[in-house]
């Protein structure tokens, strides 16, 4: 097996009994043998406990800080333990992550991490504590598995089929991870862009995104967390899109695909052929000198601000109601037919990068980050991104690039949809959560004959639509390929939407305008 994820825990003396509570939260992440949990009472007796804490915090992967006015107030905590953690996660060597126990003003000194519980309202103000630690387990358990599947992306690559065998052929994956290293070293670091957004008037050279202001005043800094090689800031009205170099644990470096500036140019210029039938596209403007670090212009891509929660957040929120459910699978039907009929792939569909706007009963879905997008003019370029675990095919080599890139996820979140319109409390009952899987997700996907989800969307045996989906997405693991696409398995028609929109945000340059600076 494995080795676990190592979780150094900070805290005060005085918040020893929360962190008992949390650590009975942890329990199944620690029975699972996933995580190994360190703290100082686990220091034995007559051991140098200076050297054991550094050795812990040394090679810890998460570095939980637990926030009290007695943890700021320590010398011993909030001084040493606090700057090597933040030293080792500038690094990228750790993640911090801050868990607010008690009121106390902490963002002056973590506000640069995504602090738990989700809300960051602190545990002891929860009416139910035991609510508080379960969303501070889950968020730890998402890192977990961000962890995890990096490491599986990094350490083993996809044996080769027998036909790439046969034909010296090296699995995508493996060629793409070459290039990455190859080409590691040509972006900025993250924090050098943290940096420069922090200082915007004086380093961004874009006119709009210069008179925004970045929000992350009780939030973290980034919209996105934990990325690869991009990172995401909210300034006023817009979001804009950094690409970075990404120096990783094992001294593998990650950095964007080499040709991003093509691909992002061919796929607006696709989607600026096709804009009618694609309004559900929030439109990415490739900034070319974006802002300024180490005295260079850099690119980002900027996109409208849209006040909407992600498919995920509102699926939290409002599954209960099936006629939403229905509403918005009908709405995802026709999505994915019309990208399917211009032969595109979105190519990351999960339940962050789909938005959904509007109100019932007019609700309209909109995707955002097209790092991954397909179009057709891109045909024979190498596959980047694995895509998220609980949206995609487990077995390597199956997710192609190609148009059929979708189809895996299409399938996925549609059946899920269809599911919650006959019964919504299959939201809990299939552990579907607001940020990482709807009522399937990998573990599903790598047992699905022995899956306890997979089993009560079985049992809706009088749901034709539903038991279609999921025959086919059986087949399709059993087999090793692709779904057939959602119109083949529900036997509809393609037909592509023609609507005009009336979103204010279609009026911007969809094509890639390359922004002087202002001088
Ligand atoms: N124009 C926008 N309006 C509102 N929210 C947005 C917009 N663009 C992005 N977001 C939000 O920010 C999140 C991160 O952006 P994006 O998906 O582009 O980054 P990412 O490449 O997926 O980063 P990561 O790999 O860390 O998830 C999205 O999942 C979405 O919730
Ligand atoms: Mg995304």
């Amino acid at each position: 097996m494995a080795s676990k994820i190592k979780i150094f825990v900070s805290y005060a003396h005085r918040d020893e009994s929360l962190l008992k509570k949390l650590k009975m939260h942890l329990k199944p992440l620690l029975r699972q043998g996933l995580i190994d949990l360190w703290y100082d009472r686990n220091i034995s007796a007559g051991a140098d406990w200076e050297r054991e804490i550094d050795k812990h915090l040394e090679t810890a992967q998460i570095i939980l800080l637990l926030v009290s006015p007695d943890f700021i107030d320590s010398d011993y905590c909030h001084g040493i333990e606090v700057r090597r953690a933040k030293e080792r996660h500038e690094r990228g060597d750790a993640i911090i992550i801050p868990t607010i126990l008690r009121p106390i003003k902490w963002q002056w000194l973590l506000g640069d991490f995504q602090a738990l519980p989700t809300s960051t309202k602190p545990v002891r103000l929860w009416r139910n504590q035991d609510e508080a630690f379960l969303d501070v387990a889950n968020g730890i358990q998402r890192v977990v598995d961000k962890l995890i599947a990096r490491r599986s992306v990094s350490l083993s690559p996809p044996k080769p089929t027998d036909s790439q065998r046969e034909a010296s052929v090296e699995p995508e994956y493996t060629q793409s991870r070459r290039q990455r290293i190859t080409y590691a070293a040509v972006w900025p670091t993250i924090y050098e862009y943290d940096a420069a957004f922090r200082d915007a008037s004086t380093t961004v050279y874009d006119a709009d995104v210069k008179a925004g202001k970045l929000s992350y005043d009780s939030r973290p800094l980034r919209l996105n967390l934990g990325s690869k090689y991009v990172s995401v800031y909210k300034m006023s009205d817009w979001v804009v899109k950094c690409f970075f170099t990404n120096i990783l644990i094992n001294d593998l470096t990650i950095a964007p695909p080499p040709d991003i500036r093509e691909r992002y140019q061919a796929i607006n210029d696709y989607i600026s052929q096709h804009r009618p039938q694609l309004p559900f596209l929030v439109p990415q403007i490739w900034v070319e000198k974006g802002i300024k670090i180490d005295g260079q212009g850099w690119p980002f891509i900027k996109s409208k601000f849209i006040q909407a929660p992600t498919l995920g957040v509102f699926l939290a929120d409002r599954h209960q109601e099936s006629f939403v459910n229905a509403t918005l699978a009908k709405q995802w039907l026709e999505m994915i037919n019309t990208l399917e009929a211009l032969n595109m792939a979105h190519g990351d569909l999960n339940i962050t990068n789909v938005l959904v706007c509007d109100t019932f009963p007019n609700l309209t879905l909109r995707l955002v980050d097209f790092d991954s997008m397909y179009v057709p003019t891109l045909e024979g370029r190498t596959l980047y991104e694995l895509g998220d675990e609980h949206f995609q095919p487990i077995q390597p080599g199956v997710r192609r690039f190609n148009n059929e890139m979708d189809r895996f996820s299409a399938l996925v979140i549609y059946l899920s949809l269809i599911a919650l319109d006959e019964d919504t409390q299959l939201w809990d009952r299939c552990k579907a959560n607001e940020d990482t899987k709807l009522l399937l997700g990998s573990d599903d996907f790598r047992d699905l004959g022995n899956s306890a989800a997979s089993k009560l969307l079985r049992a809706k045996r009088s749901n034709r639509e539903l038991q279609q989906c999921l025959d086919e997405l059986e087949r399709s693991i059993l087999e090793q390929r692709m779904p057939r696409s959602l119109a083949d398995v529900l036997q509809v028609r393609q037909s592509v939407r023609q609507a005009p929109h009336d979103d204010t945000s279609m009026e911007l340059p969809i094509n890639l305008p390359i922004q002087d600076p202002p001088s």
